[in-house]
């Protein structure tokens, strides 16, 4: 269902400016009916009810989440957001910044935590046991995150690498906010793992 979503090719055309500054992306993504839905210290994130993607359009340098786009892009896994396409720009100040095309995903919160599957809950029990942050509905179970940790080496393994490639200039940056949902799967996913050291 995922590899279905649709990005209208005159959209990904336009963005395919090589140096332009942050504010004329985000114009652009205006332009064609993206409102902003969300922003974080490093990005903005732009929605359009008619599409089932978002516009994450990266405004000050995050080497880290470079990263981690380029990383989770090739895999299958459930857990993290599924990246469809990811551009690069080059602001006026000469920065290296990045416009990710992701699927769609809902906040996490105490409506949607009741939609969460089997898997994600136990993927955020997981996650409460590697950084105290993540206190969703403030009890860790430690035994469901341990089980879910023994059915998914591969994405214990996954997760490890990001933290490994990106440690040399971001840390782990674990709470609520930067988990959200993918309805109505009810899966929890990854969404923004690591912020830059300061
Ligand atoms: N794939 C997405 N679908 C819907 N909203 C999103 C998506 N990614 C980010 N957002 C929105 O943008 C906010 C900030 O996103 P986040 O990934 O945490 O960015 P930052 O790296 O700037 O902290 C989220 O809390 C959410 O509201
Ligand atoms: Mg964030």
């Amino acid at each position: 269902m995922l590899s279905n979503i649709f990005i209208p090719p005159s959209i990904l055309k336009s963005f395919d400016k090589n140096q332009e500054s942050a504010v004329s992306v985000c114009k652009r993504a205006k332009y064609f009916g993206f409102k902003k839905i969300g922003y974080g210290a490093y990005t903005e994130t732009y929605a359009n009810p008619n599409y089932s993607f978002v516009i994450k359009i990266n405004l000050t340098s995050d080497p880290a989440a470079f990263k981690f786009y380029s990383m989770i892009m090739n895999t299958k896994s459930k857990y993290f957001p599924k990246v469809l396409k990811l551009k690069s720009y080059v602001d006026l100040g000469g920065n290296f910044l990045f416009i990710a095309f992701i699927e769609k995903l809902y906040p996490l919160n105490w409506d949607t935590w009741k939609k969460a599957n089997k898997d994600g809950r136990g993927f955020t029990n997981w996650l409460a046991i590697q950084d105290s942050y993540i206190n969703i509905r403030n009890i860790t179970y430690k035994k469901l995150g341990k089980a879910w940790e023994s059915n998914n080496t591969a994405e214990v393994k996954i997760f490890s690498s990001i933290v490994s490639a990106t440690s040399e200039f971001s840390e782990l940056d674990l709470h609520e906010d930067n988990l959200m949902m993918r309805l109505p799967e009810g899966d929890i996913i990854l969404n923004d793992p690591v912020a830059p050291l300061i």
